[in-house]
């Protein structure tokens, strides 16, 4: 009698620790999945970040936005080149007389020839074409211009000295 009580109670015991173990796995499964699909989220935001930044290598100013494409990459000699064009937008709601482009660092050229639709104010800076000076960057208009680099990368630009009339 006693012992059959005994294994009722065990019984009982041990179907209970049963589900208690199931329902902290069940619980453990769920933090994991969470884990995981925060961690594929950071991941993805980060992927999106990085298209973005290949897409916009350098945001200039506000108002005048640059991104840049590689459009072209061979090897002569040894030697890497890549033409990239790079497009200034007038995101703003005036219209942009000027505007300097600054070279900030990885701009390589080799000859003037290497850069063109932009005027070169001095080394590394670079203006509108004269025609833009006159008609000016309507709002939402932009403007292309292209150089090679002796290199696989892009250069870094930053545009300032923006003219309005
Ligand atoms: C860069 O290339 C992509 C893909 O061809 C194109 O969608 C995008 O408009 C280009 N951007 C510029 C600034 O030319
Ligand atoms: C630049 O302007 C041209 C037409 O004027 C347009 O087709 C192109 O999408 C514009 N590019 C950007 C990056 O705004
Ligand atoms: C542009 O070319 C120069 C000369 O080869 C190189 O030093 C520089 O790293 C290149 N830019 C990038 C971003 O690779």
């Amino acid at each position: 009698m006693l012992f059959k009580r005994f294994l009722l109670l065990a019984l009982t015991f041990c179907l209970l620790s049963c589900a208690f173990a199931d329902s902290i796995q069940g619980a453990q499964m769920q933090q994991q999945t969470e884990q995981t699909q925060q961690a594929q989220q950071a991941q993805q935001g980060q992927q999106a970040q990085q298209a973005q930044q290949q897409q916009n290598w350098n945001h200039g100013g506000q108002q005048l936005t640059i991104s840049q494409n590689k459009t072209n990459a061979w090897e002569d000699n040894g030697v890497q080149y890549s033409v990239f064009e790079v497009t200034l937008v007038n995101c703003g709601t005036t219209t942009i007389y000027d505007a300097t482009v600054v070279a900030e660092s990885n701009f390589i050229i080799t000859k003037p020839s290497d850069v063109w639709t932009v005027e070169k104010v001095s080394e590394n800076r670079y203006h509108f074409p004269s025609y833009l000076c006159q008609n000016g960057l309507e709002a939402g208009k932009n403007i292309t211009f292209g150089y090679i680099n002796k290199s696989t990368g892009p250069a870094v630009f930053s545009v300032c000295d923006l003219q309005f009339k």
